[in-house]
């Protein structure tokens, strides 16, 4: 029987387990650079078997929230260095995320005062966190047919970047309503044209962007999220027919190569089978992806251990846990007791309810 502990090659990298570090947003890299912080932080977490970064925006266009990192800038990649070279001297693998978030942004994160750019004009229902405190997003604009190439070439550069600064890989980030889903849901998507309308049309530009990554890191180096029934606190509806939609897009994306599908179950940070959402059959889903399957939505210790088991996943992100106890793969391991999560640290602020949960003496 398989176990969370046994090691796995996943494409190009050797995975000492498949307990994984899911990408979380902690708001803690003024400017838009990581820090000495951020290195103490993943540093402590390296017994991953991977470690997912918190998303990272691919440009300044791409931002929506206050102090998240950037993966675009000289500055930025000489600080991501810093922690990938601290991951690996402990052993660990790192890859990160690359984040676009269309619409759920702010004029006054953006360049200029800029609107957010997305499939459509319509705003959605979400708030994003400014320098003035929560506000509700701003109106987007959507983008042109004609500006996609220079969007899918911003991935291509952030993933140009990613290598420079030393990552195993990167994952696209194509979940929880952000930019790259804002062009797959048919409650959002409301173009015209060869992005627009039909499934083929609105898997376009997620399949364009992965190519042109694993153009630049590899495929074996690239994996991807996607959160098929999530709604994101209501941000965007689910689409009307997930099931049609994720099986079109995972058969675009199986030829490819890639080295892990990250499958978010269910509402992201809710419920793994919300009120009132189809019931998908992940089964199906997974059986047209040739590469590994990581699983994602407030697993817990013994329902990780029985979805490797069982050949559900072959891999487990663990997301919250990961944050309150630097050292989960061990405490996993001897069923230790786990520290609490400090909620009211998770975005923003320094080093309190960040790097400074103790791990087992
Ligand atoms: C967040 O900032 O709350 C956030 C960011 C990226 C996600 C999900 C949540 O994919």
């Amino acid at each position: 029987m398989t176990s969370l502990f046994d090691p796995i090659r996943i494409g190009d990298l050797s995975l000492s387990n498949r307990i994984v570090m899911a990408p979380l947003t902690r708001n803690r890299a003024t400017g838009g650079v990581p820090n000495a912080m951020t290195t103490e932080y993943y540093r402590q977490r390296a017994s991953a078997g991977l470690i997912i970064t918190e998303g990272s925006q691919i440009s300044p266009m791409a931002m929506g929230y206050l102090d998240t990192p950037g993966i675009y800038s000289p500055a930025q990649v000489a600080a991501w260095r810093e922690v990938t070279e601290a991951v690996h001297a402990a052993g660990g693998r790192i890859v990160i995320q690359l984040w676009h978030v269309g619409r759920i942004s702010h004029t006054s994160l953006l360049p200029d005062g800029a609107a957010p750019v997305s499939s459509t004009n319509q705003r959605a229902n979400a708030h994003t966190f400014t320098a003035a405190g929560f506000l509700p997003v701003s109106e987007p604009r959507a983008l042109h047919d004609d500006e996609l190439p220079d969007l899918i070439e911003q991935y291509r550069h952030a993933a140009r970047c990613a290598m420079q600064a030393g990552f195993d890989g990167v994952e696209v980030h194509a979940a929880n309503t952000y930019l790259l889903e804002q062009f797959l849901r048919d409650s959002v998507n409301d173009r015209t044209g060869s992005y627009g309308g039909s499934i083929a049309n609105r898997v376009r530009l997620i399949v364009e962007v992965v190519r042109a990554v694993c153009d630049e890191v590899g495929a074996g180096r690239t994996g991807i999220r996607l959160s098929p029934l999530t709604t994101f606190g209501g941000s965007a509806a689910l689409d009307s027919d997930p099931q049609a939609l994720y099986g079109c897009l995972i058969d675009a994306l199986a030829p490819l190569g890639l080295a892990y599908m990250h499958l978010i179950e269910g509402e992201t940070g809710g419920a793994r089978q919300p009120e009132g959402a189809p019931v998908l059959d992940y089964a199906a889903l997974r059986q047209a992806f040739p590469g590994a399957w990581m699983i994602n939505n407030g697993y817990d210790r013994d329902e990780g251990f029985e979805a490797v088991a069982c050949g559900k996943a072959d891999l487990v992100a663990y997301g919250r846990l990961f944050i309150s106890n630097p050292d989960l793969v061990r405490r996993l391991r001897e069923d230790a007791a786990l520290n609490a999560l400090q909620a009211d640290k998770l975005y923003g602020g320094g080093a309190e309810g960040y790097i400074d949960y103790p791990a087992l003496a």
